[in-house]
């Protein structure tokens, strides 16, 4: 164990800064150097030097593994992730991120879990635990309200203490509970200050309310100032900067950093580099690459999200079944930015492996180019061959031209004449089926009635045609739901750019996405937690067994009463019903997947307890527990309600606030 204090003062300031872009610095030979990789879903490899950048699993991007509503799923794939990164001899995973898509504008969030807080902590919770489990860290980010991609690195986020603390801290909040090795912060201002220099946020939201004991790194290239960052709680700068060293030297100097602040930061980063030495002694290579490869399969099928199917068009019966869109050649594996991983995987594409899977269909490919270089001609073209098909598929969606870190979204629909090109084919083909290939939500509105399916594909990396082949064949019974809604786009809360145009006015407040809209009425192409099944399920014999005041034991049954295994992702919302501040119409605080056989009934249990109920009480400067009606609400989606029950909380005053 090195011990700080046996350091000099330059060994430790260097400590706090990187040495390179991926490594913490070695103190003269005498550490270990942690080297860390992106990201949420697969190795990108493309600047290290000495690995083979060409040939790393492109799973799933975590909207779409979110989207299983399966902690296991999102366990297996963090695993998968941490086998190969024991293979290539990386360190530390940088992920998962779990930043709330308040708006659907946000460039990144195909790369995020969800625009509920409770949901991204659990399946953020899931992840580290699952990749630290092999002996490999993560990086819980980007804290915080990093919520949009334009000006990133200048845009203050101006939010209150009550959407911080329900809203974009809670999910950071229950994803610590797992002791992620490190949490980054964010580039962004967070209320006028840099998130790499705010006390508030770092030392005392982190480290005192929220106990976290590990290393807090900046997101890369974040730190204007070494010094100002070391005091507000910040251990290590990165990448390396020249000015990260000299900064703090000067400062040390002059007085403004303390002996104690250097070595207890160093220690941390210290005690990283030890962690990960010794955990190296148990890493097992578990997966071979093609086992991987399935996994991605397996992640995508689980996540994918049947939108419509009318008629049961889907699963596919054969005959002649016309596939369109270049998508289907050569899809989007992920959005742009650190989530991208160089896989060598080769595609086959999707109207092969739909005739392999369908030996008696006669499936044909018609070359549609997605997107503005779509001409008219194709279009008649499309048409022309689609006529009297029994199904046609067409492919639309985004590219990481559209969606990616650092740019934000220019509008929520797909490209103009993709959507012309559904709607022209619709009126001569009777069941075009959609299949969306968007990194998160879209609005379909202008479409989607014209079509009998549409199955949201999100950015699936590499298995992606193989578990949309699963899908449409029937193999695999869809059971993905949406973990953020898909909106109208003209009902959209505007971003508010007030003030000196540097600022973004949270002031959609704590009603974000499904709370905004389910509080206020308002429309939505596809609610949170929306997503059908090729089953169907029944709901019955809602129970709420009081376990105390604030601890409930929600039960009830689910049947599958089709003739076709499924898996069906039951949710459970509180609503309080009379309350002295405004709240949410219902919040989510438990969820379950359960996997049922045709005709199979199961009971499925879920445990609310005080932080179900509680909101952030600025007097208090506390949760707080206010007494009163619940109603507890379960259902298949956040409006699609199958149960109804309701307690009545009576704590006695004092133990009204958490403690
Ligand atoms: C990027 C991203 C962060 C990533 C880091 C290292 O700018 O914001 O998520 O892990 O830099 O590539």
């Amino acid at each position: 164990m090195l011990d700080v204090k046996t350091l000099t003062i330059d060994q430790k300031l260097k400590l706090l800064t990187g040495a390179n872009l991926w490594q913490n610095d070695s103190v003269d030979g005498k550490l270990y150097q942690v080297r860390m990789a992106d990201g949420p879903n697969g190795l990108r490899l493309s600047d290290f030097d000495d690995a083979n950048p060409q040939d790393e699993t492109a799973f799933p991007s975590l909207a779409v593994a979110g989207s299983s509503w399966d902690r296991e799923i999102i366990k297996e794939m963090a695993d998968a992730i941490a086998d190969e990164a024991i293979e290539e001899k990386v360190d530390l995973v940088l992920g998962p991120g779990i930043n709330i898509k308040r708006s659907p504008y946000c460039g990144r969030n195909f790369e995020y879990i969800s625009e509920d807080p409770y949901f991204s902590g659990e399946m953020g919770k899931a992840y580290i635990d699952a990749m630290q489990k092999r002996g490999i860290g993560t990086s819980l980010k980007h804290f915080a309200v990093n919520n949009s991609e334009w000006d990133r690195c200048y845009q203050s986020s101006e939010v209150s203490e009550r959407a911080m603390q329900e809203i974009y801290f809670a999910g950071f909040k229950k994803a610590i509970d797992a002791n992620p090795w490190t949490i980054m912060c964010s580039y962004n201002p967070v209320n006028g200050v840099y998130a790499a220099e705010n006390r508030k946020l770092l030392k005392l939201t982190l480290r005192d309310k929220f106990g976290y004991k590990g290393v807090v790194v900046s997101d890369w290239g974040a730190v204007l100032n070494s010094y100002k960052s070391l005091k507000a709680g910040l251990d290590m700068r990165m990448p390396y900067h020249e000015d990260g060293f000299t900064t703090l030297k000067s400062a040390y100097k002059k007085g403004l950093i303390t002996d104690s602040e250097i070595d207890e930061s160093a220690q941390r980063v210290i005690d990283l580099a030890e962690k990960a030495q010794n955990a190296k002694k148990h890493h097992k290579i578990n997966m071979t690459r093609a086992e991987r490869h399935q996994k991605a399969v397996e992640i995508a099928q689980s996540g994918m999200v049947l939108l419509k199917n009318e008629d049961d068009i889907l699963p596919l019966k054969g005959g002649k079944i016309v596939v369109s869109g270049t998508y289907t050649v050569n899809p989007p594996l992920a959005g742009n930015g650190a989530a991208m991983v160089k896989t060598a995987y080769k595609q086959t594409e999707l109207d092969k492996l739909l005739a392999q899977a369908l030996p008696d269909a006669n499936v044909e490919y018609v070359d549609v180019v997605n997107g503005i270089r779509l001409r008219a001609i194709r279009m008649r073209h499309l048409v022309e061959r689609a006529y009297g098909s029994d199904v046609t598929i067409i492919a639309v969606g985004n590219t990481n031209v559209e969606e990616g870190e650092s740019w934000d979204r220019e509008n929520l629909r797909i490209c103009p004449l993709d959507e012309k090109l559904i709607l022209e084919t619709a009126k001569k083909c009777d069941n075009v089926v959609v299949l969306l290939y968007t990194g998160s939500s879209i609005d379909c509105s202008s479409w989607i009635d014209s079509v009998k399916a549409c199955l949201w594909v999100g950015f699936s990396g590499e298995g992606v045609n193989e578990a949309i082949t699963n899908i449409l064949t029937g193999k695999v019974n869809p059971s993905g739901k949406l973990t953020e809604t898909f909106p109208i786009e003209d009902n959209v809360y505007p971003d508010s750019n007030e003030g000196n145009g540097f600022v973004t006015r949270y002031g959609d407040d704590v009603f974000v996405g499904y709370r905004m809209y389910d509080t206020f009425g308002v429309d939505v192409c596809f609610p949170f937690g929306h997503g059908l099944s090729y089953s169907e399920f029944e709901y019955s014999d809602l129970d709420i067994n009081k376990l105390s005041e604030t601890d409930y034991e929600i039960s009830f049954k689910v049947k599958n009463i089709s003739n076709i295994d499924g898996a069906e992702v039951c949710q459970v919302y509180v609503k309080d019903v009379v309350s002295m501040v405004s709240r949410p119409q219902k919040e989510l605080k438990g969820f379950d997947k359960v996997y049922l056989k045709a005709g199979e009934q199961k009971t499925v249990k879920v445990v609310l307890d005080r932080s179900s109920f509680a909101y952030w009480s600025d007097p208090l400067d506390e949760f707080y527990v206010e007494n009163g009606v619940f109603e507890i609400l379960v259902g298949a989606s956040s409006r699609d309600i199958r149960l109804n029950g309701k307690i009545k909380i009576n704590l006695p005053d004092e133990l009204q606030v958490s403690k």
